[in-house]
């Protein structure tokens, strides 16, 4: 376990089953698309969930990405959301899956998802990795979830703390000494 990290909420192992039976959910969802799916990430946090999800996907698919920062710190999200680098194929009349970190107060799934959905995809749905439990007002709908956690802040498996600990392969808690700084990347 990395010296900054309290404690492992979600193991190597328990990501590697959960995403791959996560792929199976949205396999059967799209059963039925004719044009194949355009997954859209939003990056950096879901970097690493997107490669793992991607790789269990048989279809015919594009991917294309939008870079979000958030108004505040490194560890607290207020629900402020600002769109970066947008980087996007055709998405009109396209079966569109936004893949995202996590949803903690919903703020940008919110912003995303409205971007998105003036494109006129003929569908919109979302995966995200983690949730936050009743922490999201209802408008902001997500239709794949693959873990709910607790709400402290976590690190890990695309997560960052102020820009590091991404790499980590597991989900974790970090230690309390390491926070305190500020960053706006989301
Ligand atoms: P939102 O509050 O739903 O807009 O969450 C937005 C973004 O904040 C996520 O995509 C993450 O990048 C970040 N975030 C929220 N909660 C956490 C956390 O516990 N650890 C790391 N990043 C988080
Ligand atoms: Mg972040």
């Amino acid at each position: 376990m990395h010296e900054d990290v309290a404690r492992v909420l979600i193991s190597e192992d328990a990501l590697r089953d959960r995403v791959a039976a996560l792929a199976g959910e949205i396999e059967q969802a799209y059963e039925q698309s004719v044009t194949g799916i355009t997954v859209v990430a939003i990056l950096t946090g879901a970097v690493v969930f997107l490669s793992d999800l991607m790789r269990h996907l048989p279809y015919r698919m594009e991917v294309g990405y939008i870079t979000v920062s958030s108004y505040t710190g490194p560890a607290v999200t207020s629900g402020g959301a600002k769109l970066g680098v947008i980087s996007l194929p055709e998405l009109r009349n396209r079966d569109v899956l936004i893949v995202d970190d996590i949803l903690d107060s919903g703020g940008t799934l919110r912003v995303v998802q409205s971007v998105l959905r003036d494109r006129g995809p003929a569908s919109l749905r979302t995966a995200v990795l983690l949730r936050k439990p009743g922490k999201a007002p209802a408008e902001v709908a997500v239709d794949f979830v693959g873990f709910d956690v607790e709400d402290v802040f976590v690190v890990g498996y695309g997560l960052d703390f102020d820009g590091y600990y991404r790499n980590l392969p597991y989900i974790a808690e970090l230690k309390s000494e390491r926070y305190g700084r500020s960053s706006d990347d989301a």
